[in-house]
C-alpha cells in the first residue's frame, strides 16, 4: 500500500505489508518457498553483508513472505517494525537478547501464562539471565523490584489464564521513570482489542501461533518495536548503542536509528539464534489476519454470553472474565481495552479438582488441548498442564490454582458450546 491516506484496521489487516507480486502479478502473497536469493553481482552481494543495502540473502534472515507478515503485525501494532519468529517462546527470547547479558534481570508479572514463568524462573539462568516476579497491580512492588541491572519489564495485555488485565500506561510509566523498555504480549488481547505501544510500550511480542493465526495450524511468534525507546540514553543497552564487532564496529542505534531494534533482531538475533519463521508458517498467519477483526468481535461476544451463563449457574464457583460486570477489571476494560477482554478466561468448577477433570473429559464441542485462540472452542486444566511445572503459589499467582479451568472461547454458535457447557457440568456434579 502506499503512504497516501491512513487506513482502518479491517482495511490494514487485509492489505498492510503485500503488494501484488512484481514477477507475475499474483494478487495473494506467493509463498517464497527458498533457502536463498541470487546476488545481481558481487558488489550488490557485498553491500548486502555490510547491511549497506536491505535485501534477501538467505531465509534464515529473511524471505518476502516473512517480510510481508512483519510488515502488517507492525502495521497493526502501530510499530515501525518487527521481527517474526518460529514460535511465541523464541519472540520473548529474541525480544530480551539485545537487552540482557549475564547479571542482567527482568521484572516480570507473576500473571503470566505458564511456559513463560517456566521460561523465565529457569531456562534463561542458563544465559546468565534472571527474572523477578511482582504483582504489576502494585506499582511500587514493581518500582522496589528494579535495580541497576534490570533490562526490561515484562508483562502479559490480558493474561493467559486468569482474565487479568494489565493497566499497561501505568507500567509503562514505571518502566519509563527507571530508563527501561516495557514489553507487552499482547497474544490474548491481539491488536485488535489492543495496541500497547498506544499506552507505552516499547516492544510487543505475540505467539502468532494463536488468535492472529485463528485456526490452529502453525506455530510462530512476532516482535513489534514501537521505534520510540533511546537505546543510546544511557550504557544499558551496549548491543544496540555500542560498536558491534561482527559487522566492523557497526552502531545499530547510530546508523538505523528507530529501526535499531528490528536491524539487530534480524542481522544478529536471527542469524545467530536462528528461530526462523518458516514461509509456509507466514502464508498461513496471513490468511488468519485478513478475518482478525471479525473474529475478535465474535469471540469477544460468545465470551461474554458464555461467562455470564457460567457466572449464574449454581455448579460453578466464580468465572474470572474481565469483561464480566462483577470483574474487578471492569473498569479497566472499559477504559482501555474498549472493544472487549478477550475470549479467553478460567472458571472454578464446584467439586474442585475431580469435578474439572470430570468436566473437560465430559465435553464434546470443546476440545482438550494445550492452546488457545482457535476458532475452535478449546479448554484445558491449567494446573495439571500448562502450569504443571509450577509450584502450587505460582499457580494460584497466575489464576490457574488446581479448581480452575480455562477456556478459549470460538466461534461457534454461543447456544451450542452453553449446550455442550450445561450437560458437561450435570456430569461433572453428579
Ligand atoms: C500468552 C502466551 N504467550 C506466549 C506463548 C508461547 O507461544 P508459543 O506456543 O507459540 O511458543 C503462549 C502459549 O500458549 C501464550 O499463551
Amino acid at each position: 500500500m502506499s503512504d497516501g491516506p491512513t487506513y482502518g484496521f479491517d482495511t490494514l489487516q487485509i492489505h498492510a505489508g503485500a503488494r501484488p507480486d512484481p514477477a507475475t502479478g499474483a494478487r495473494q502473497t506467493p509463498i517464497y518457498q527458498t533457502t536463498a536469493y541470487v546476488f545481481r553481482d558481487a558488489d550488490h552481494a557485498a553491500a548486502l553483508f555490510n547491511l549497506q543495502e536491505v535485501g534477501f540473502i538467505y531465509s534464515r534472515l529473511t524471505n518476502p513472505t516473512v517480510a510481508v507478515l512483519q510488515e502488517r503485525v507492525a502495521t497493526l501494532e502501530g510499530g515501525v517494525g518487527a521481527v517474526c519468529c518460529s514460535s511465541g517462546h523464541a519472540a520473548q527470547i529474541m525480544a530480551l537478547f539485545p537487552l540482557m547479558g549475564p547479571g542482567c534481570n527482568v521484572v516480570a508479572s507473576t500473571r503470566l501464562y505458564g511456559g513463560t514463568v517456566t521460561q523465565f524462573s529457569q531456562t534463561i539462568k542458563r544465559f546468565g539471565w534472571s527474572a523477578k516476579f511482582v504483582d504489576t497491580d502494585d506499582l511500587e512492588a514493581v518500582k522496589d523490584a528494579i535495580d541497576e541491572n534490570t533490562r526490561a519489564v515484562f508483562c502479559e495485555s490480558i493474561a493467559n489464564p486468569g482474565g487479568y488485565v494489565t493497566d499497561i500506561r501505568a507500567l509503562a510509566d514505571v518502566a519509563d521513570a527507571a530508563g527501561l523498555p516495557l514489553i507487552v504480549d499482547n497474544t490474548s488481547a491481539t491488536p485488535y482489542l489492543c495496541r500497547p505501544i498506544e499506552h507505552g510500550a516499547t516492544l510487543v511480542v505475540h505467539s502468532t501461533t494463536k488468535y492472529l493465526t485463528g485456526n490452529g495450524t502453525v506455530t510462530g511468534g512476532c516482535i513489534v518495536d514501537s521505534g520510540k525507546f533511546d537505546w543510546s540514553a544511557n550504557d544499558k543497552f551496549p548491543s544496540l548503542s555500542e560498536p558491534e564487532p561482527a559487522y566492523h564496529g557497526l552502531k545499530f542505534h547510530e546508523t538505523f536509528g528507530p529501526l535499531a531494534f528490528t536491524f539487530h533482531g534480524i542481522a544478529i538475533g536471527l542469524r545467530d539464534l536462528g528461530m526462523t519463521m518458516n514461509p509456509q508458517a507466514a502464508h498461513y498467519t496471513l490468511m488468519g489476519i485478513e478475518t482478525l477483526s471479525l473474529r475478535m468481535e465474535r469471540h469477544v461476544e460468545n465470551a461474554r454470553k458464555i461467562a455470564a451463563w457460567l457466572e449464574a449457574d449454581d455448579r460453578v464457583d466464580y468465572v474470572t472474565y474481565a469483561g464480566l460486570p462483577s470483574s474487578p477489571y471492569h473498569d479497566r476494560v472499559t477504559a482501555h481495552y474498549p472493544r472487549g477482554a478477550g475470549a479467553l478466561f478460567t472458571f472454578a468448577v464446584k467439586g474442585g479438582y475431580d469435578a474439572c477433570v470430570k468436566l473437560v473429559n465430559a465435553l464434546e464441542i470443546f476440545s482438550h488441548v494445550a492452546n488457545l485462540g482457535d476458532a475452535r472452542s478449546l479448554i484445558i486444566h491449567s494446573a495439571s498442564t500448562t502450569h504443571r511445572q509450577l509450584t502450587p503459589e505460582q499457580q494460584e499467582a497466575a489464576g490457574a490454582g488446581p479448581g480452575v479451568v480455562r477456556v478459549s472461547i470460538g466461534i461457534e454458535d454461543a447456544d451450542d458450546l452453553i449446550a455442550d457447557l450445561d450437560q458437561a457440568l450435570s456430569k461433572a456434579s453428579a
